[in-house]
Order: structure tokens, then sequence, then C-alpha cells
């Protein structure tokens, strides 16, 4: 029987819970050989190790260790002279990416110059913000991909609009949800809000920080820790600091902002613990794509310290509502979940946790 080898490209935090559903699918088809190559863009425990661990993901078959780099150019073309060598050796079948990081525009841009198809998990996300690097790794995924798998049927409206072919786009729900739905009891065990922090379920909120437009500038990342610290005088923050953010806490000298309050800092966690603090929090204040989805599966108030989002879904159906950086707003919104006035989110279409099998059937069909 001849192998369909398939390469799939993973190299920063938010690619590990997309990935995992999907290898574990892969691995059922024994016509497929599926290999796992981690760019090593999050390279340490906290951002990687303990996510293989958690999501019960296989080492990756090679690792490229490109690490970080303060550029974007210089991370991603690290990554390109890597993976072109392998791709070269291993001739692959198909390239499989997922999400809108550096190491996904790098994996796209060699598998298409090398003529290996590309298939790209979580297609069609339009935030319509190219100041975000993630909106161009988006973008010039998608245009160099051929099979497109979408979450949600305005991802297929924006790939139509940019001219895909739809014979190429696929609606088949969300994979980071199957990770979440698979996971979510075991998380659910864990003692980590009493025994690591002492806290009680529904009695705190839950911070995630990191995007460049919110903690690279010191006034915009001043005002939201000054929104959080008139939020925590009501209810405790706790506060699990990306390395990014960490930096440039130091940098602009904001530790004050987190001394003098019941912000509660502490290093980022593993998927099982946050997915646990998730489950437990009151509600959920972030900047990240994925949390405002899993938050909408999970039924927990999210706020969303953007302008814009390339997940609509979440906003119109979901829990989650846009509050940008300025604190009146985040304040605002923060106190109607206090008093329970807020909103409450419908299930979403396709968010069931069968996405990943129905992509392998797709590409079962067709390799
Ligand atoms: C990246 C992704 C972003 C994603 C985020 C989630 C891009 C363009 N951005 O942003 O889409 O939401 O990951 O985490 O790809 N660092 C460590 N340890 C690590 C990893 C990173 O200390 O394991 C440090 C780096 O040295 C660097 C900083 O974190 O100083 C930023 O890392 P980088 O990979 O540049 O981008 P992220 O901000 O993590």
């Amino acid at each position: 029987m001849k192998k369909v080898r398939i390469v799939n490209v993973v190299g920063a935090r938010p690619n590990f819970m997309k990935i995992a559903p999907l290898i574990k699918k892969m691995r059922r088809i024994t016509r497929f050989e599926p290999i796992l190559i981690h760019t090593g863009q999050h390279y340490d425990e906290e951002m990687s190790d303990i996510f293989f661990k958690d999501l019960e993901l296989p080492q990756p078959d090679i690792y490229l260790g490109v690490g970080s780099a303060t550029q974007h150019a210089e991370q991603v073309a690290k990554i390109m002279i890597e993976l072109e060598k392998i791709l070269i050796k291993r001739k692959p079948h198909l390239v499989v990416v997922v999400g809108d990081v550096n190491s996904t525009l790098a994996a796209a841009i060699v598998s298409s110059k090398l003529h290996i198809p590309l298939a790209h998990i979580e297609a069609g996300l339009r935030s319509f913000d190219r100041t975000m690097p993630e909106e161009i790794n988006r973008i010039v995924t998608d245009a160099l991909s051929e099979y497109l798998f979408t979450t949600c049927p305005d991802a297929n409206r924006n790939l139509e609009k940019e001219g895909i072919a739809k014979s190429k786009i696929f609606l088949v729900g969300n994979v980071m949800i199957d990770a979440l739905l698979s996971f979510k009891e075991k998380a659910a065990e864990s003692n980590i809000l009493r025994n690591k922090f002492s806290l009680k379920p529904k009695e705190y909120a839950l911070l995630t920080l990191h995007r460049p437009s919110n903690v690279d500038d010191r006034t915009v990342f001043a005002h939201i820790l000054d929104a959080l610290k008139r939020i925590s005088k009501v209810i405790p923050v706790l506060f699990p600091i990306h390395p990014r953010t960490q930096k440039h806490i130091e940098i602009f000298k904001l530790k004050n902002y987190l001394a003098c309050s019941r912000i509660k800092p502490v290093h980022p966690l593993g998927y099982l613990e946050f997915l646990n603090l998730m489950l437990n929090a009151k509600f959920v204040l972030t900047d990240s794509g994925g949390i405002q989805e899993e938050t909408t599966v999970l039924g927990i108030p999210c706020l969303t310290l953007r302008k814009n989002t390339e997940r609509p879904i979440t906003l119109t159906q979901g829990t989650n509502t846009l509050v940008g950086t300025d604190p009146n707003t985040i304040i605002q919104e923060a106190n109607k979940i206090i008093a329970g006035k807020y909103k409450k989110g419908k299930v979403i279409k396709l968010w069931d946790g069968k996405a990943s099998e129905r992509i392998v059937k797709i590409l079962s069909e067709r390799l």
C-alpha cells in the first residue's frame, strides 16, 4: 500500500491544541503517515513542553529549534531555511498548517514553492486589521493553500471575496473545540484553584494579554493595567503572564500596577490547568484569539481587549464582547457581568468535537 506522507507543522502555543486532535485522527488511517515538525518558535517548558504532555501529543518527529527573534522577518526566515531542507528530503504529499503564527506563514511559503499541496486549518478568519502580524500570516497562508478548512460561514465568505475557488473551501468546524471538549472533564478534576491560588469558583476574573498592540506600547499597556487594577478592587484578577508581556512590564517599569492591586501575576500555565481556570472563572479578559472561542463554548463571559476580532461569530452568537483598551468601557462591561446583567451565548454550529474527523475524512477521499 502506498503511504500518504503528511507533514504537520507547529511552532507556537496556540498551535498545539489545534494539531493534537488532528494527529490522533490521522494516525487511525493506516494509509496515512503523519509527521510532526515543531519549529521551536515557542521553545520552553511553560510555552511548549507542557502542552505536549497535557494534550497527549506525540513528541515531534523533527524539531527545528529556531527559537525566537526580535524581528518577524528573522524568525520566519530561520524557519523557512530549516524547513526547506526537511521537505526536500522527506518529500511529503501534503503539508498541514494551523492558525496564524509566524511558523504557519513560513511553512506555507516553503511548501508552496516546492509545489507540495498545503492544507490550512482555521482558514478565512479576518480581523481586517493589517497592523496585526497574524492578519498578514492568515492572508498569505490562505492564498497559497489547496485545502482551506474553515470554522464558520463568515470565513467561507471572506475567502470567496478574496477570489478563492469554492471547491477548495470546506466548512468543517473548529479543531480547537475538539481538544477542548475531549479534555474538559480531565481539566475539571484539577485542584489548581484551591491548592495553588487559594481561590473559589466564580470568585475571580482570569486575564491574558500578549498582543503587540497592547503590550508593546507603554501608554496603551498602562491604560489597560489601570482598568484592571480598578476591577481588582471588586474581584481578584488572576494573570498568567506571557513572556512577551513579562518582558514589557519590566522594560516599561509597570510592576507597580501589579504590586498595589489584587491583580495576581503567575507564570504561564499548561493546557489542563488553564482550562480549569477558564471553567471556574466569573469572567475572562483577554486579547487572545482562541480564548474568545473557548469561552463561548464554555458559556463563560469574555471581554476582548481589542478594537476588532477575526472571530465575529463569538460576538454575535457567543459570550464575547469587544471592549477595546479604554478603561471606562472595560470597567463598564465588567460591572455588567458582576451584576449578572451580561448576555448568554449559544452553541455554535459544527463546534461539536468532530471537526478533525471531518477534515481527515475529506483528506482521505482526496489523497
Ligand atoms: C505568538 C504568535 C501569536 C500567538 C502567540 C501565543 C506570531 C506572529 N505571533 O506571539 O499569534 O497568539 O504566539 O503565545 O507568530 N518566549 C519565551 N518562551 C517561549 C516563547 C516565547 O520566552 O517559549 C518569548 C520570546 O523570546 C519573545 C516573546 O516571548 O521575547 C515573543 O515570542 P514570539 O514567538 O515572538 O511571539 P508571541 O508574542 O509569543
